[in-house]
């Protein structure tokens, strides 16, 4: 496991740069996080897009999870997120972009159906991921099963508290349940780049990354995953060091 711990001002432009190095240069496909922590980085590749520098317009681009319930057209959907903050700034057209449907008829039909989607990719070269508060890795909440696929899952109280700054600080807004990759699925991508930012990150990303490999800190099944790189700042960072 390679591990950097940088300066906040520093997070961004390093994590960028380790995407980068391990993107292979032709027709990439990017396995995308979102959430807070993730933003300031996909702002750092679109602007260096925007300058010219640097051209992912032939990326495939796979999202980990979605919420149970909302339309692609809500801003706080990942549809949404995925699509304002990394395709469309990246030149990466619609029918590249792969993100579970929130609002499906019949999601674990849906969860399903994106499972195969990503075979279907060729696999994840580079995979963008967060951690939780508690320890979840994607929507995987504690408790899921190191061998899970795609699947639809309850959010913990804890994620959807988290969450509420997303939705105006209202929990009960906070759709309850989700489809996420499993973490069977997630392990299966060539190369993790997992980010971490701020004190909230610090017991659950020691725990995964020192504790014992368990379900109760899904994160931690990433110990098991021959090529993951680490960027944290110095306050995740702080229970390690
Ligand atoms: C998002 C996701 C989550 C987040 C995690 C950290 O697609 O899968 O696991 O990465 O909840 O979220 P932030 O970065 O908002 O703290």
């Amino acid at each position: 496991m390679n591990v950097t711990v940088v300066d906040d001002d520093m997070f961004a432009t390093t994590a960028a740069a380790a995407l980068l190095e391990r993107l292979p240069s032709a027709a990439p496909t990017l396995g995308v996080a979102t959430g807070g922590t993730p933003m300031r980085v996909y702002a750092e590749l679109a602007s260096r897009s925007r300058h010219g520098e640097l051209d992912l317009s032939g990326a495939t681009v796979l999202a980990l999870d979605e919420y149970v319930g909302l339309d692609e057209r809500d801003p706080r959907s990942y549809t949404a997120y995925v699509r304002s903050r990394v395709a469309d700034p990246l030149g990466i057209p619609v029918a590249n972009v792969h993100v579970p449907q929130g609002n499906g008829a019949d999601p674990a039909a849906v969860a399903q159906a994106f499972e195969q989607r990503i075979a279907e990719t060729g696999g994840v070269d580079v995979q963008i991921a967060g951690i939780g508060s508690n320890g979840h890795l994607a929507f995987n909440e504690p408790g899921s099963p190191l061998d899970s696929t795609t699947r639809v899952v309850d959010l913990s109280d804890q994620t959807r508290h988290d969450n509420a700054r997303f939705f105006g600080g209202r929990v009960d807004d906070v759709p309850r349940r989700a489809i996420t990759q499993g973490l069977a699925t997630i392990g299966r991508a060539r190369c993790i780049l997992l980010l971490a930012a701020g004190r909230a990150k610090a017991d659950a990303l020691a725990a995964a990354l020192r504790g014992p490999v368990d379900a109760s800190v899904p994160a931690s099944v990433l110990q098991q995953h021959s090529d993951v790189t680490v960027i944290a700042d110095r306050a995740a960072w702080s229970r390690m060091a």
